[in-house]
């Protein structure tokens, strides 16, 4: 538990480097082409599992591939908003996986702020998730997850 909290607390200023604020430039809102095939295996995944609670991505795999995330009161359902994450991830362009998960805590610094605070979160990577991607997360955190490999033809 104080590890994983120290872990998040150490990402936050990593993450801080990269544009996660969506007034700085959010990614746009891009339909999937048909031609797409898009993987939503999780951790647990051995029994295709594609919601799930209690992972979040290791501070390595984020520190190493997230391009942009964003936090918010989700107003939408779990799948409307996933089609929306995946979009965003898609419309961003180096884009590879996206993840949505709620009890999410804004890092440190998100808006100038102490971060800490549990909202919904699309995070999106450019590298694929897997199990290997994936720690516990501390209890009550990262509910309700879906992700998305998003695999396009060259
Ligand atoms: C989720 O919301 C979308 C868009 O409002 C709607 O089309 C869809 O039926 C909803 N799905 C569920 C499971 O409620
Ligand atoms: C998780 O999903 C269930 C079923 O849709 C819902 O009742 C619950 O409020 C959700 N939890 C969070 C934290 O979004
Ligand atoms: C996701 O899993 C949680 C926890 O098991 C459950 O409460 C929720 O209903 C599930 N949500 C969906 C959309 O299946
Ligand atoms: C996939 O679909 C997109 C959008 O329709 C198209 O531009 C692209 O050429 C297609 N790629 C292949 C390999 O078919």
């Amino acid at each position: 538990m104080l590890v994983a909290l120290v872990a998040t607390l150490g990402l936050s200023g990593v993450a801080m480097a990269k544009p996660i604020s969506q007034r700085a430039g959010s990614p746009g809102f891009v339909p999937i082409p048909t031609n797409c095939t898009i993987d939503d295996s999780l951790p647990g995944s051995s029994s295709g599992s594609t919601n799930i609670s209690g992972y979040m991505p290791s501070a390595d795999f984020t520190s190493d591939n997230l391009v942009y995330s964003s936090y918010f009161d989700s107003y939408l359902n779990q799948s409307a908003q996933i089609q929306q994450c995946r979009e965003q991830c898609y419309g961003y362009g180096q884009c590879k996986s996206a993840l949505l998960a709620y009890q999410v805590p804004t890092p440190a610094g998100y808006y100038g702020t102490a971060g800490g605070v549990l909202e919904s979160a699309c995070l999106l990577y450019d590298a694929y998730l897997d199990e290997n991607a994936f720690v516990a997360a501390p209890a009550g955190q990262y509910i309700n997850e879906t992700a998305g490999n998003i695999y396009c033809p060259p």
